[in-house]
């Protein structure tokens, strides 16, 4: 770091940072070396009272998913927290509002988890049609009494139609796999439309409504963010327009599927198979989905891999390093 730019050195200490979990080690060290650094190495997320305590002790805060930051929390008298520099893309767990209020800067960590999200959700996809997980499950349990002609038979996504609820870039991802891996079509609806030259580059159809989506799909696939907004789009009533043989894939946020409710129609068969990485209460899954063969569940791995969780823990050290720099940080979200 260039001696001149540095605002920090030369002050008598440096900001204080806490992380409130341990990070990729190359991240860690690269802001440890920088900033006078806490790391909640517990093994498990603080609780509100921790995370109350913590906004009045440091300068910045490096929360993830799993810390919920609401305006009691943020807009307490007192506090010094000044960036918020979130260990992930999703920010519902943070009210931006009350930050901005409290004057506190928040980023996110976009772009560098999109391919590895992506990923999960194919593999999702290949898991629900093919019976992936069944099927390994039988042959641990000793279960496996050989090949056989209608053994275990799952479903083609050869050609069929992917429908993508929610298209920024994690949805464009998963559109472009699956038309070259899988030559699916692919549709989408979302707030807004994209550009033409997106959808031509990804042969997407544009429709009107979820209700739309899920009634021309073979598989839906939910890519919109979590929140009050969309909260349980995904329910008994949704599910009863898709197709008997539809898969449905859930790689965004636990809350925008009513488990309950799925879990019923995955009993009834009113649909085919269901994959899930995220979850209404983490790490708590529904335990009616517990033990349905289709049901795939996966715990929470969507940016699951070295790759993308080092590049996640640069992403957030370099957004606090931007404030105290007297920079804005590059993922500013708040
Ligand atoms: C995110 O970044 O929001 C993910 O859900 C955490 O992997």
């Amino acid at each position: 770091m260039p001696k001149a730019a540095d605002g920090y050195e030369n002050a008598m200490t440096k900001p204080k940072i806490l992380l409130t979990r341990p990070w990729p080690e190359a991240a860690e060290t690269w802001i440890s070396e920088r900033y006078d650094v806490t790391v909640n190495r517990t093994g498990q997320p603080l609780s509100r009272d921790e995370l109350k305590a913590a906004m009045l002790a440091y300068d910045g805060l490096c929360p993830t998913v799993t810390d919920k930051l609401d305006a009691e929390i943020l807009g307490q008298p007192g506090a010094r927290v000044k960036v918020i520099a979130n260990f992930g893309v999703g920010f519902e767990h943070i009210d931006l509002q009350a930050a901005t209020s409290a004057g506190i800067v928040v980023a996110n960590t976009p772009d560098v988890l999109t391919d590895a999200t992506a990923d999960i959700a194919l593999l999702l996809m290949l898991m629900t049609s093919r019976r992936g997980a069944e099927g390994e499950r039988q042959v641990r349990a000793h279960g496996w009494k050989g090949w056989g002609t209608t053994h275990m038979l799952g479903q083609s996504l050869q050609g069929k139609t992917l429908g993508l609820f929610g298209f920024g870039r994690i949805a464009q991802a998963v559109a472009r796999r699956a038309s070259l891996a899988l030559s699916m079509k692919i549709a989408y609806a979302s707030r807004s439309r994209v550009a033409p030259d997106i959808e031509a580059e990804l042969g997407a159809t544009y429709v009107e409504s979820l209700d739309e989506l899920a009634a021309m799909s073979d598989v839906l696939s939910m890519h919109c963010p979590g929140g009050a907004a969309t909260r349980h789009l995904v329910n008994a009533r949704l599910l009863g327009l898709m197709k008997p043989t539809a898969i449905l894939i859930n790689t965004a946020r636990g809350s925008v599927v009513h488990e309950a409710e799925l879990a019923q129609a995955l009993r009834d068969n009113v649909i085919w198979a269901a994959g899930l990485d995220v979850y209404e209460k983490e790490p708590v899954v529904h335990p009616d989905l517990l033990g349905l063969d289709n049901a795939v569940l996966l715990p929470h791995l969507g940016s699951a891999t070295i790759e993308t969780r080092n590049e996640m823990g640069m992403r957030a050290a370099t957004n606090i390093d931007a404030f105290f720099r007297g920079e804005a940080p590059r993922d500013r979200i708040a």
